[in-house]
């Protein structure tokens, strides 16, 4: 049965405190609890428990309860408690850590004890009143024969096997952590703006602790950042960090304590690219800023995650582009929002940002809540502009600390910070789908009108979608490419509008959605000449980048209906590899092809069937049209972008070698890989090593090094992860797949490891023609595969379902073979609630 949003009520007891007794051992922890509870209203005293938590033991006020006074119905524990006043309510269970294999509640990882308790997890751990608006300050002891022994908050006491730690904050349960195991801190320190002194800890595996520097300095960078920015300061003595290699998502923000996955904190030049590091960076200043939009102010129940995810994600960004180039960042935000977000809004799973019904809330971790949900806080800084902003936020963090809050609140801070009307906008939380937008023009003696239409198409249980307030940023330049207009943001509100300019001398080309202002798909008819003006004239960066990538998915579009790619494209492809003055990070954007997923979601809007072989076959035919005409500017920057100072992972040096090598996958067309093999031998660091080491693959011959890096790194887990990951994603479409089974077979997929599974299965479903193999074999394997991990993990079989979610756009052959994975999934025995959520969803599409 679906949890819906209608159904909340409050829980009728506070909880003043919660003490935890762990003894750690790695078959049978036991857990004792101290929950202080004090009635607020009438009702039971209902706490949630996991099915294989092995309660011994329940009292109240040290009165055992005896088997009368209690009742254990599934994952719901039941208790009679007294009508009135407080009381503390005491419990024993036992757990087994090392049969967790779902990673959720407290599991081993090489060894390590570590938690994952968001979003359910803790009930795993404890019986637990395990919703998010039921918060306590924590005292925990731990007790095990181990080095190092950690917990939320400020340390009370340590030594002998046993450590206590008190967290003063009160906080829901999904933020408590404990870790314990051989570790070692890489350390730092970080004063506050009003002078606490915080100590800083990146917690790695012996061995580990060269590669762990570069989290550390982006720990304190977020600090600084978060003063600065939005007067955020820390507010515990300690700050730790821990990576382990076992982790169903990215990171998690427990309070004081964050536990990462190891490949968003370890990295060293010879085994992290440059994109490694920008997300290491971008994700230790994500969980960081969960401090405060997160912690101090969390949700009061799963349905509100938007309002920490999305404005986390908002956060992150920001930092980012302050960080490195805000132009770059938001082009890549986008490509990641219209790969991802997008593709979900118009399939099977398109969800409101602010879901209103869910079966399993770990399938709503998704591109929708976080990155939609960072849109629409964009748009709304938009709408209220820079200042509205800051006194919104600060009316947020003054009125709301302490609170579990609600999306209500949060439009309320804005109204009653800058007197709008939000009631609206907020359909950008309750309504699925991505709006289209259309615009046309109409120019006379000097006036342009622009009209827009807005509508958005139905999505699972919303047929009807009334228009939205979407804020369309638009620039006029003259036809001598000076700018007439600067930046201007309208405000669309109907579902058509339309909106003058006057006064102009010349007929102006139109800039619109600068900056990507809204989510929306912008329709506009221009011919290829106007987007080639704008892509070399326009100010706004995002729209010169977009106007490139409009002309180069049309130039695919043609291509697929026979037609040869057009002057404009091939000679503005010319244009951008002769400007030396351009940012190198901004151009390698320019010069990547839209990808074959990109091409296959246009072609399924208009109503074209996508053919995987076909797109795939267009693009290549297209990059090597382009390497051949401009092989010499080509060899120029590739030889112009080598960075010979050492490696530092930063915008400039990244840049530099982003834009090599994107002109080397261009070079690779034709040059049967000669330049990638020479660069794979001479390279010093992982950026260029595993660049050139894909390009090989692709240009199909890369056995030997291949092998060459297997041996080199057999000890390193992420880079194997690379390996196993780079071969299906650049195999040729028809092999892709065996080549995926040949690596499953391999004795060193330990499939059981998310960050491995992700790396193989991943890479396949990311090969676009490889995956949609027309024999259905594609399918046929990740069916195998999601059924095999479901019975181990969960989380991980049902995030990586949504590979099927775009299923029916595809021809009748293909849609028959998915259609027989899907269905063999969905009849198989015991069946997670997570996969068969995702899997009934994706198989009832129309
Ligand atoms: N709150 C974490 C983050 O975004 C994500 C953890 C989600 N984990 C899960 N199993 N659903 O930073
Ligand atoms: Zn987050």
């Amino acid at each position: 049965v679906p949890t819906q949003l209608s159904d909340y009520r409050p829980y009728p007891f506070a909880l003043t405190e919660t003490r935890l007794d762990v003894t750690l051992a790695a078959e049978a922890s036991s857990i004792l609890a101290e929950l202080d509870f004090s009635r607020r209203a009438p009702g039971a005293l209902v706490l949630d428990i996991g099915k294989a938590v092995d309660l011994r033991r329940l009292a109240i006020d040290g009165a055992e309860l005896d088997a009368a006074q209690w009742r254990r119905d599934g994952e719901i524990l039941r208790i009679d408690a007294p009508a009135e006043g407080s009381f503390t309510l005491s419990s024993e269970v036992v757990v087994n850590p090392s049969a967790n294999t779902a990673f959720e509640g407290l599991y081993l990882s090489g060894g390590i004890f570590c938690t994952q308790c968001e979003a359910e997890g803790f009930r795993h751990i404890t019986p637990y009143p395990d919703r998010p608006d039921v918060m306590a300050p924590f005292r925990v002891t731990l007790r095990a024969d181990l080095p190092v022994l950690l917990s939320n908050g400020n340390p009370v006491s340590a030594g002998d096997g046993v450590a206590v730690w008190h967290d003063p904050w009160p906080k829901p349960a999904y933020l408590f952590a404990l870790v314990a195991g051989d570790l070692r801190a890489v350390s730092g320190q970080f004063t506050t703006a009003s002078g606490r002194d915080v100590a800083l800890n990146v917690w790695v595996r012996p061995g580990d602790e060269s590669r762990a520097d570069y989290a550390l300095e982006s720990l304190i960078r977020s600090m600084e950042w978060d003063e600065k920015v939005y007067g955020r300061e820390y507010d515990l003595d300690l700050f730790n960090i821990v990576a382990v290699d076992d982790f169903n998502m990215g990171a998690m923000e427990n309070k004081g304590l964050n536990i990462f996955n190891s490949k968003l904190v370890l990295a060293s030049p010879d085994t992290a690219t440059d994109a490694d590091y920008e997300r290491i960076e971008g994700v230790i200043a994500h969980e960081y800023f969960h401090n405060w939009t997160g912690n101090r102010i969390t949700c009061r129940d799963w349905f509100q995650l938007c309002l920490k995810e999305g404005l986390t994600v908002f956060r992150d960004q920001q930092f980012t582009a302050d960080m490195r180039s805000a132009a770059v960042k938001r082009i890549e935000d986008v490509l990641t929002l219209r790969a991802r977000q997008f593709r979900e809004d118009q399939g099977p799973l398109a969800h409101p940002v602010r879901p209103d019904s869910y079966v399993e809330i770990n399938n709503f971790y998704t591109a929708t809540v976080y990155e939609k949900g960072a849109e629409v806080i964009g748009m709304l800084k938009l709408l209220v502009g820079d200042e509205g902003y800051d006194k919104a936020l600060g009316l947020y963090f003054d009125r709301h600390d302490g609170d579990a809050a609600t999306i209500e609140d949060w439009l309320k801070v804005f109204e009653d910070a800058t007197g709008r009307d939000l009631s609206q906008f907020k359909r950008w939380y309750t309504d699925a789908g991505t709006p289209v937008v259309t615009m046309t023009e109409d120019w006379q003696d000097g006036h342009l009108t622009l009209r827009f239409a807005q509508s958005t198409p139905p999505t699972p249980g919303q047929d009807d979608k009334p228009p939205r307030v979407i804020p369309i940023a638009v620039g006029l330049i003259s036809p001598n490419g000076d700018e007439v207009v600067p930046t201007t943001v309208l405000e669309m509100t109907e579902a058509e509008q339309e909106f003058s300019f006057d006064g102009l001398a010349a007929r102006p080309v139109v800039s619109a959605l600068r900056g990507f202002s809204a989510p929306v798909m912008l329709d506009r008819q221009m011919d290829a000449t106007t987007r080639a003006f704008l892509l070399s004239h326009d100010t706004d960066p995002f729209a010169r980048w977009e106007a490139g990538r409009q002309l180069a998915r049309e130039t695919l579009l043609a291509m697929l209906r026979g037609e040869s790619p057009g002057a404009e494209y091939l000679d503005a492809i010319g244009q951008l590899l002769a400007d030396e003055a351009a940012d190198p990070a901004f151009l390698a954007l320019c010069l990547r092809l839209p990808s074959e997923e990109e091409i296959a979601t246009v072609q399924a809007q208009g109503g074209t069937t996508p053919d995987p072989d076909a797109i795939h076959a267009a693009r290549e035919a297209l990059a090597t049209e382009i390497a051949r005409r401009h092989e010499a500017a080509l060899e120029a920057v590739y030889a112009r972008m080598e960075v010979s100072a050492p490696y530092r992972p930063d915008a400039d040096q990244s840049g530099r070698r982003s834009l090599r090598l994107a002109a080397l996958a261009l070079l690779n067309r034709i040059d049967g890989g000669r330049r990638a093999a020479a660069l794979f031998a001479e390279a010093g660091n992982m950026t260029e090593r595993a660049g050139a080491l894909g390009l090989m693959i692709q240009a199909g011959d890369a056995q030997q090094a291949l092998s060459e890096f297997h041996r080199e790194f057999s000890g390193v887990r992420l880079v194997i992860d690379k390996w196993f990951m780079l071969q299906p994603l650049h195999a040729e479409p028809d092999q892709a797949v065996a080549v995926a089974q040949h690596l499953a077979a391999r004795d060193d997929f330990d499939w059981k490891n998310p960050n491995r599974f992700r790396a193989l299965i991943g890479g396949l479903t990311a090969n676009h023609a490889g995956f949609h193999a027309a024999d259905g074999t594609g399918y046929d394997f990740l069916a195998d595969w999601l059924l095999k991990m479901d019975a181990v993990n969960p989380q991980i079989a049902a995030r990586m379902s949504a590979a099927f979610e775009s299923w029916t756009r595809y021809d009748a052959d293909r849609r028959k073979h998915a259609e027989a994975a899907l269905d063999r999934i969905l009849s198989a025995p015991a069946l997670s609630r997570n996969l068969g959520e995702m899997i009934g969803r994706i198989r009832n599409a129309t």
